[in-house]
């Protein structure tokens, strides 16, 4: 049976569903759900290549009519022609309103397939099947879908829930390092902003973690996902609550776009979760303790927590005042006031921010 996460929306909740090995079982659980008629799989090559053939085995093994289609990997694929591509691609296969598609790959799989479900023929279901540690623990979960454009990240999409998550961590054994630390800096960011223990238990099991230890990251998925849908269930879209989800991202966000996007996201937000327990022991309130122990935990793991040198500081500020999380010309900043506990606020000095982007 593995681990379950409901995730209550009324009528659009959904569980999660957590086991290794759950790849192969995934036909036959859907095939039970009665979601669509036909299904198609979409996926970028290399997750494809990886766990296409896998995958289309469950699903044909059970019964489930579907087919595979693929786009190239990447965020820079992450726009509105692939979306296009891909709706004229099902279009020609003859998909219609009693069909669902299914997201097999990372958080650009996520949000493409998810858009795409939204939109093509005015909604149909999908559901997940997230391949990335941060997918996992982040984007699969809670509905937020869309595409990039020129302009900004994440500018064009919609909220449209997934009708199920499947989560087998024996996926996280052939993604790269650098991807599975940036999916534990978004683990670190729950226990940070919510729960302490979890904090600490991440401070203490990091050899289990940074070893895939099967028991440890399906206890440490399941926990990222229980607090994801709490937040989510409180505040589905992003009116208040669920901002807090955004800890470390406003520096993260700027850093990551001041490096031309070469640093990958979850590094970058590890830089960010530093910079603002910084930016909250300058404007009074968090203990220095405190924050040396998320600067700790951080570097523990292996992630850079400063900002790489070579940056322009400048820049860096320029792309904090274009984030879209920035309202009525503000950015407001989600600080911690001590582990396990955020608060947002637009209330800091100009001066401070100046002193944790040149630090
Ligand atoms: N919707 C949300 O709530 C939300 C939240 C956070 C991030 N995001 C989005 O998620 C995206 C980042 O997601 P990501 O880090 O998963 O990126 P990604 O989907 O690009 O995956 C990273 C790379 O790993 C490869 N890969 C995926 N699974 C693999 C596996 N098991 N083995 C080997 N290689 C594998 C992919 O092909 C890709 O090259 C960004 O676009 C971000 O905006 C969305």
């Amino acid at each position: 049976m593995g681990t379950v996460v409901q995730v209550g929306l009324g009528e659009r909740s959904y569980p999660i569903l957590i086991k290794k090995g759950l790849m192969v079982e995934i036909g036959s659980d859907l095939k039970k759900r009665n979601i669509a008629k036909r299904w198609a799989v979409v996926s970028d090559d290399t997750v494809a290549g990886l766990y296409g053939e896998m995958l289309m085995k469950s699903l044909a093994d059970a019964g489930v009519e579907a087919e595979l289609i693929t786009f190239p990997h990447g965020e820079e694929n992450k726009h509105l022609q692939t979306i296009a591509g891909l709706a004229s691609k099902l279009a020609q296969q003859g998909f219609d309103r009693k069909d669902g598609l299914i997201a097999l790959g990372g958080g650009v799989t996520g949000d493409i397939t998810g858009f795409l479900a939204a939109v093509y023929m005015r909604g149909i279901p999908f559901v997940q099947i997230p391949t990335t540690l941060l997918a996992q623990v982040d984007s699969s979960v809670g509905g937020k879908t869309g595409v990039d454009i020129p302009e900004g990240k994440n500018l064009v999409g919609c909220f449209y829930q997934p009708g199920v998550v499947y989560i087998d961590p024996a996926v996280l054994q052939t993604l790269p390092k650098e991807e599975i630390l940036g999916g534990l800096a978004e683990v670190i960011k729950y226990g940070v902003i919510v729960d302490a223990d979890f904090f600490d238990y991440l401070a203490d099991k990091k050899d289990e973690i940074l070893a895939l230890d099967d028991e440890v990251i399906i206890k440490v998925v399941a926990r990222c996902c229980e607090i994801k849908a709490s937040v989510v269930e409180q505040d589905e879209r992003e009116g208040g609550l669920r901002r807090i989800l955004n800890f470390g991202h406003t520096i993260g966000h700027a850093v990551e776009a001041a490096s031309g996007y070469r640093l990958i996201h979850g590094l970058a937000i590890a830089i960010g979760m530093r910079a603002v327990a910084d930016l909250a022991v300058y404007s009074g309130l968090l203990s220095k303790e405190a924050a040396l122990r998320i600067e700790k935990i951080i570097k523990d793991y292996g992630m850079p927590s400063a900002i790489p040198d070579g940056m322009d500081p400048d820049q860096i500020k320029g792309y904090l005042k274009t984030d879209k999380k920035t309202v009525g010309g503000k950015v407001f900043y989600v600080l911690p006031t001590e582990i396990g506990k955020v608060t947002i606020t637009d209330n800091v000095r100009e001066s401070d921010v100046d002193k944790v982007i040149a630090a």
